[in-house]
């Protein structure tokens, strides 16, 4: 297109003339027609409308999207967000860092109530596990892998300013996982399918969870207009967010493990104590004696467990509240406290695989890693664990325990069961006789 061209086209209405075909690139799609009535209603300050003029030509579609949000109807322009130093080619470094911060100038309620969620942690959670720095940095600080996901997590100026010097360009702002740039929709977040890039697959497979269960279908029908508009349906947000409040937590959390200082809480079952501290251990958060180790102030500081009473009750009412919108309050309760028990079942089956393993090192069988602080089972370092068998161990918990008790909560029997249950089974058995043949060649040559 000719750039002398772009003014006189401006001052005739451009979006009118792409519909008639005038930049034959550009057409008439979802995105303009999806745009706020009419061009008239686009408000952009003076230096907005340089960076549009130029940027319809490097990047249309970013200025359609935008064109097309409640921003561009309220003076909000790409110089509200990206500051307004850089005005050609070659000054793009001059650009500003988009972070949740910019948002929060306009939209501060959002901005604290995320920061207190776990949302707000999910960087640090991912920089806090012992081998993330193994892998290939694309994956980390390049968010192709863990990073793609957790870059969600807030990050501090020091963070960004080295992430910036290893050439990152982009993953700062947080605020665009839900409502994606530049449409920045509410409509778009509001849908489940706004979790589902992150949600899935094999360690928290939500999604596929979510929209194979009763709610979720019935939310698809609904959408389908087969269901009634009135029919109740909820959606990840019905759930996790309620009233649109962005501060995201539930009661188990991910590990499903809660610490409630350190001891049993009132009437609780014995072996169910003594499952869990067994589980504690292999998280690295106990040491092999039972005592607090330095990771359990990771812990604390990302949030990952549950550290008191309160704060898993505080959790559980908010969720029962919601189930009860629907259901009846017993009906509610009931399948909450069936996802309870499950998580006790799967622990005594985590502690026995523990446990056989933990007994391969005291017994010599299994010589302790040099990275390893104590001679046990370490299920945060994932795949990079050493040998077969702990790898197998690290299958079971991050597979397969999770999907039986997040199957069970999120009311889908074939995870629960199949993708979950049946496969710990399996690995119990497997570990069991791993560790016998590991026996026998030992003994073999020690003879
Ligand atoms: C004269 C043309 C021109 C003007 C005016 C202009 N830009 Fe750009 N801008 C560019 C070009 C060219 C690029 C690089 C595009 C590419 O890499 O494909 C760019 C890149 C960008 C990027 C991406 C930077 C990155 O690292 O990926 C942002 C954000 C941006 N411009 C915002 C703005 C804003 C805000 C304004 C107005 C204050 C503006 N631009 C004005 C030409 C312009
Ligand atoms: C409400 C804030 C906001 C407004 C307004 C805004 N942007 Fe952005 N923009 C963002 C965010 C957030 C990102 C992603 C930053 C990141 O990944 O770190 C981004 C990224 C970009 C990028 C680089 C990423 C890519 O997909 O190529 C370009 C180019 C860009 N914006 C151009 C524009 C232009 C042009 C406008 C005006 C039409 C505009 N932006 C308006 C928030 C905004
Ligand atoms: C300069 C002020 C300003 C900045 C900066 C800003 N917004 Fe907005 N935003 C507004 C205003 C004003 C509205 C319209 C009124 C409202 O809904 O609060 C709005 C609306 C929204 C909406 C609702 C859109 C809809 O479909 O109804 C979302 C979502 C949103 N902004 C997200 C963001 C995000 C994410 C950022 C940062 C990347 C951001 N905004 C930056 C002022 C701003
Ligand atoms: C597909 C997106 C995705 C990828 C890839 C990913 N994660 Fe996650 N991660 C998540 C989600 C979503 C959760 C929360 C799941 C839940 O609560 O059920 C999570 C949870 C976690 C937690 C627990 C946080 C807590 O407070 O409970 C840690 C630690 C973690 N991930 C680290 C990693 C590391 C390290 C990698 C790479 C080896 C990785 N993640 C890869 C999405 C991802
Ligand atoms: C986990 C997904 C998610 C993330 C991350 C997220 N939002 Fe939202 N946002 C939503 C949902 C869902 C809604 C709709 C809430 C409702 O139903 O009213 C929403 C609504 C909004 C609205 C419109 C509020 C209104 O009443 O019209 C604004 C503004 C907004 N978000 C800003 C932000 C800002 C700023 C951030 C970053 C600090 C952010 N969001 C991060 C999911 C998210
Ligand atoms: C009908 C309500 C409901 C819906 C819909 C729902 N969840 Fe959940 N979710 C729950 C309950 C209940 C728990 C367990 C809460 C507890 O620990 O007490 C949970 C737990 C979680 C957890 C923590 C780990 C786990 O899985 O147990 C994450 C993450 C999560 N849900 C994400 C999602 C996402 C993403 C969606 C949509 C794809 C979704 N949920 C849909 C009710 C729901
Ligand atoms: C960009 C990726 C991404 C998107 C999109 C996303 N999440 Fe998450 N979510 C995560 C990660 C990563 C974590 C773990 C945070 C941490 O490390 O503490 C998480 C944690 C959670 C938790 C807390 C589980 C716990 O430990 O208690 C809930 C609930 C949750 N997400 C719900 C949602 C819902 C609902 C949506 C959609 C509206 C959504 N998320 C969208 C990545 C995402
Ligand atoms: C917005 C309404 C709504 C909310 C909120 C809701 N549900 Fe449901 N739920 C339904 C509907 C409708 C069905 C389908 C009933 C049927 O199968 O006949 C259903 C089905 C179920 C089922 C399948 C078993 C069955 O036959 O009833 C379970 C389990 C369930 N819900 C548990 C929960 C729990 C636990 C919560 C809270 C975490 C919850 N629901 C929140 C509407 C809701």
């Amino acid at each position: 297109m000719s750039r002398r061209l772009l003014p006189v086209l401006l001052s005739l209405g451009l979006t009118g003339l792409v519909c008639l075909g005038v930049f034959g690139v550009i057409g008439c799609g979802e995105g303009s027609s999806s745009a706020p009535d009419t061009q008239a209603s686009i408000k952009v300050s003076e230096v907005g409308q340089k960076c549009l003029d130029c940027h319809r030509e490097y990047t249309p579609n970013i200025v359609l999207d935008w064109e097309g949000s409640v921003h561009a109807t309220v003076e909000v322009d790409c110089s509200s967000c990206h500051g307004a130093d850089h005005t050609s080619s070659a000054d793009i470094h001059e650009v500003k860092t988009v972070t949740a911060d910019t948002c929060a100038v306009c939209h501060q309620t959002q901005f604290d109530q995320f920061s207190k969620g776990k949302h707000a942690l999910a960087w640090a959670s991912m920089k806090a596990m012992p081998t993330t720095h193994w892998k290939p940095m694309e994956l980390i600080d390049g968010m192709k892998g863990c990073g793609g996901c957790h870059k969600l997590g807030l990050k501090s100026e020091e963070e960004i300013r080295e992430l910036k010097a290893q050439g990152s360009n982009h993953g700062f702002a947080s605020c665009d996982a839900c409502h994606t740039r530049h449409t920045f929709s509410v409509k778009e977040a509001r849908e489940p399918e706004a979790c589902a890039t992150c949600h899935m697959g094999f360690d928290h497979p939500q999604w596929e969870m979510y929209s194979t269960s009763k709610h979720g279908v019935r939310h698809a029908l609904k959408r389908d207009g087969k269901l009634p508009e009135s029919a109740a349906a909820p959606t990840c947000q019905t759930c996790h967010m309620i009233d649109g409040d962005h501060e995201v937590r539930t009661a188990w959390g991910f590990l499903a493990v809660r610490t409630d200082g350190l001891a049993p809480y009132p009437g609780e079952d014995e072996e169910w104590w003594k499952d869990r501290v067994t589980i504690l251990q292999a998280l690295g958060v106990l040491d092999p004696e039972g005592k607090p180790t330095a990771r359990l102030d990771v812990v604390a500081a990302a949030d990952v467990a549950r550290l008191t009473k309160e704060s898993f009750d505080h959790e559980r009412e908010k969720m029962l509240g919601v189930c009860s919108d629907c259901h009846s309050d017993a009906f509610a309760q009931g399948e909450l406290e069936k996802g309870d028990q499950i998580i006790r079942q799967i622990d005594r089956l985590m502690a026995e695989a523990i446990t056989i393993i933990a007994g391969l090192y005291k017994d010599g069988v299994l010589e302790k890693p040099e990275n390893y602080a104590y001679p046990f089972p370490d299920l945060l370092t994932f795949h990079d664990s050493p040998t077969p068998i702990e790898n197998r161990l690290f299958t079971m918990h991050l597979k397969h325990r999770m999907r039986a008790f997040q199957g069970t909560f999120h009311a889908n029997p074939d995870y629960a069961l199949w993708y979950g249950w049946s496969e710990m089974q399996q690995d119990l058995t497997e570990i069991k006789a791993m560790a016998e043949e590991m026996r026998a060649r030992h003994a073999q040559g020690s003879q």
